[in-house]
């Protein structure tokens, strides 16, 4: 997706004229009033295919685009596909704000509610999310698809777009994924808005050097392309039957993704059965345009109208494109015979399914159509955003330092640093207008602290020190919020350096010398903790990521003691070296030489793992009794006919006992991680198979929780790309770092669980 800053944002305004939201077909009165089409109680593939049939080839191929005309014939208004939804409605062309629509709840990024390892409290984000867009789009101010989640694993740190994911972990990013998605489409057969699982797939780099998103060519094993890269797709497609999916600008094995049938056809189709609801393939904006033989692109092809064939062939039904001059011509592609009939009836046959499944064809009366502006920006979805970002905040470090009052004595607060007021930026990329914006100094106010606030250095360059100096030495306590923003730059926001900037630092290093406790608290995503670790007046550092519209209140209520941080980090904390070992192409999950390996499964060096997360208060954990040994072949056996895919079989699941030995309330976060001499070698260091939420655990009460999990989570990736249930020793090691384990063997034969479809040769 094309990423717009602020800035970019309102030249697009100017510039695009609004193109208003969607207008329902009128089944009443309408040309379609008698068509199948409209028949609520008929199949949907069935009324798709009716409305199908009902439009000539002039009209199926002026469809084929994202800023769709309709077919006025039929009744059939423009229909914009290109709606933005990351954590809340956002500003976009298909969206048009104003008048009671003015705001709509901004959830932190994605980055940050992932931390809160709460599952259900990203399902209610979804449903939140979904409801307010679709009331968008019930008064003509946005359609009724959101291309939103983004699941990309967060392969390597520079990435300038990773906070719109939840993370490093393939697992984790599949359960966001399935909670995300259940939020966002619901559970019953017509879908509240169609999501969208973008980029399909290995997409994580928008520019690097003379590589950019649009050439790069992703070199992917097929083991990492099936054990990391794919599942959290999986998931989307084959588990949660999300309405649609978005290829990528990048190509996989030199095929690009928007042309890629071995990716949309051979896995997507039909190795994940997505053909079941004939769901439809989008491409991102322009990736069709960069196929072809555009500068700067793949030039897999050597003309546009070839590009636009070979899309179509291999499965993406709707072109976006986004640049000015570039309109892709599907008639004169079709015209030039670069693709066929048959993939333009299967292409209008999809999009036209997925509206139906969103009631596009349905009365005023039916479900959904009812929502409205009561029921945009609630309490429900207020106190939500509060919660999520609370939850999400992660403690990093703390010297017994929080949470600490401030009031009495402590009541005078130095606030530094430009991300301290700075409210837009607690939002992330991908953002709409959200009700109030609470940035920490206004949050800090509003509770009374007299605040001594001062803007720091945005990044690198040198700041005056003297301003803030004087405003800590008025101050008792020094909050510093820092590092770095990806969404201040457009298009090109990968980095080169991981380091914290060192304006910033320079700055951190002067407050920290005055003799004043310094509590810092990072924002953004990656960078390198280990200067301030060497700084003993550097007491505390929180990372908050992007915490959304309540960001600042949920900060300053962490800190004073009011919410209890219990987040864990998505992501590994790299040293700022991992840059010069780590090429940022090399899409390599495993070590090997002199290259380090990626994430918390490979990399031995972080500065903080995957799952770190400190609390203000102490917990002990045991689990009371687990089995010792299981029989593969019991394994399946029992679970034939249960589940659908063999990966999906539930595996016993393990009882937990937390207990609470400090002295505050706090929720705690069972991380369950496996490891041990089974499967492939190497060996990954671990890796997380089962996780839970606990809520509100007081001292000396402790609560047990099951811990569920499926063979998913025990089975590994061979280099084949199959799902293999291997017999060995397997340890599960609970928390990071490790506070108990339990061991247990599983006999007999090795079961694949998943048979990989081969890439072609
Ligand atoms: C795949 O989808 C078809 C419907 O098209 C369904 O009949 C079949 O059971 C599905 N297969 C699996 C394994 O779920
Ligand atoms: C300071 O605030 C805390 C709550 O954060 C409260 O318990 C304490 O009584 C307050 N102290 C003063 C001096 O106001
Ligand atoms: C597992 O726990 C036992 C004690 O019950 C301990 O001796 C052992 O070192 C632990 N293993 C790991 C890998 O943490």
């Amino acid at each position: 997706m094309v990423f717009f800053s602020a800035l970019t944002l309102s030249l697009v305004a100017l510039v695009v004229p609004a193109r208003g939201g969607v207008k329902y077909p009128d089944c009443a009165n309408g040309p379609l009033k008698s068509n199948l089409v409209c028949d609520s109680s008929a199949a949907p593939e069935a009324r798709a295919a009716a409305l199908v049939a009902a439009m000539r080839n002039n009209e199926k191929l002026a469809n084929l685009i994202n800023n769709a005309p309709g077919v006025s014939r039929l009744g059939l208004s423009a229909y914009q596909w290109w709606n933005e939804a990351l954590h809340g409605v956002a500003h976009n062309r298909g969206i048009t704000w104003g008048g009671q629509f003015s705001a709509a709840t901004q959830f932190p990024q994605a980055i940050t509610s992932a931390a809160a390892f709460d599952d259900a409290l990203i399902e209610r984000i979804g449903i939140i999310i979904s409801t307010e867009a679709r009331a968008f789009a019930n008064n003509g101010r946005a359609h009724l698809d959101f291309w939103t989640p983004n699941v990309n694993p967060f392969r390597d740190p520079r990435w300038g777009r990773g906070h719109e994911t939840p993370g490093e972990d393939a697992f984790r990013n599949k359960k966001w994924a399935e909670a995300f998605v259940r939020g966002m489409q619901g559970t019953g057969p017509t879908h509240r808005v169609i999501a969208t699982c973008k980029h399909f797939a290995a997409y994580d780099l928008e520019n690097s050097g003379s590589t950019t998103r649009f050439n790069f060519n992703a070199k992917v094993s097929t083991q990492d392309l099936a054990e990391y890269y794919l599942p959290p797709f999986q998931q989307c497609a084959r588990d949660s039957k999300v309405g649609s999916i978005m290829c990528s600008y990048n190509a996989v094995n030199g095929v690009p993704a928007c042309a890629n049938s071995y990716l949309m056809d051979t896995i997507l189709r039909k190795h994940w059965n997505w053909t079941d609801q004939n769901q439809y393939v989008v491409s991102d904006c322009d990736a069709v345009y960069y196929l072809g033989n555009a500068n700067g692109g793949h030039r897999y092809k050597s003309s546009y109208a070839a590009a636009i064939g070979a899309s179509l062939e291999a499965g993406c039904d709707n072109m976006c494109w986004a640049t000015g001059g570039t309109t892709p011509d599907p008639a004169s592609a079709f015209n030039a015979k670069q693709f066929s009939q048959a993939a333009l009836d299967k292409a209008m046959l999809r999009q036209m399914q997925g509206l139906v499944r969103a009631g596009y064809f349905d009365s005023s009366g039916s479900l959904y159509r009812n929502l409205g502006a009561a029921d945009v920006n609630t309490q429900l979805a207020r106190d939500t955003a509060l919660l999520a970002a609370e939850e999400g905040i992660v403690l990093l470090k703390n010297d017994g330092m929080l949470p600490i009052a401030l009031n009495g004595s402590n009541s005078q607060v130095a606030m530094i640093g430009f991300w301290a007021n700075a409210a837009d930026k607690m939002l992330g990329g991908y953002s709409g207008s959200p009700p109030f914006n609470h940035d920490p100094v206004t949050a800090a106010k509003s509770m009374g602290i007299t605040v001594n606030y001062v803007n720091g250095p945005l990044s690198q360059s040198s700041a005056d020190t003297g301003a803030a100096v004087n405003a800590a030495q008025k101050s008792s306590v020094v909050i510093f919020f820092g590092g770095i923003d990806n969404t201040v730059e457009k298009e090109s926001q990968d980095r080169t350096s991981i380091a914290w900037p060192a304006g910033q630092l320079a700055m951190i290093q002067k407050l920290a010398g005055l003799g004043k406790p310094v509590i810092v608290v990072r924002m953004g995503t990656h960078v390198d903790d280990t200067p301030l670790l060497n700084l003993p007046n550097v007491k505390a550092i929180l990372w908050a990521g992007y915490p959304g519209q309540d960001g600042g209140t949920a900060v300053m209520n962490i800190i004073t003691g009011l919410a209890s941080p219990a987040g864990r980090l998505p992501v590994t904390v790299y040293p700022s070296s991992y840059t010069n070992q780590a090429p940022y192409t090399n899409m390599a999950l495993r070590p090997s030489g002199s290259y380090p390996g990626r994430t918390y499964r490979w990399f031995k060096d972080a500065v903080f793992r995957f799952g770190h997360g400190l609390h203000y208060t102490t917990f002990s954990v045991s689990v009371p009794e687990f089995p010792a040994t299981f029989a593969i072949s019991d394994l399946l056996a029992s679970c034939s006919g249960a589940a659908t895919y063999l990966d999906l079989c539930p595996f016993p699941p393990v009882p937990v006992t937390v207990t609470n030995i400090g002295s505050r309330t706090s929720d705690y976060v069972a991380l369950g991680f496996l490891a041990g001499d089974f499967g492939p070698t190497p060996q990954p260091i671990k890796t997380l198979a089962t996780y839970k939420r606990l809520f509100d655990i007081q001292p000396g009460q402790p609560q047990t929780a099951k811990l569920d999990w499926k063979l998913e989570s025990l089975a590994r990736v061979d280099q084949n790309g199959n799902t293999v249930l291997y017999p060995g020793t397997y340890t599960l090691l609970l928390d990071q770092p490790t506070l108990a384990n339990i061991t247990f063997t599983l006999t007999g034969e090795a079961a694949v669980l998943d048979k990989w479809p081969q890439p072609p040769a």
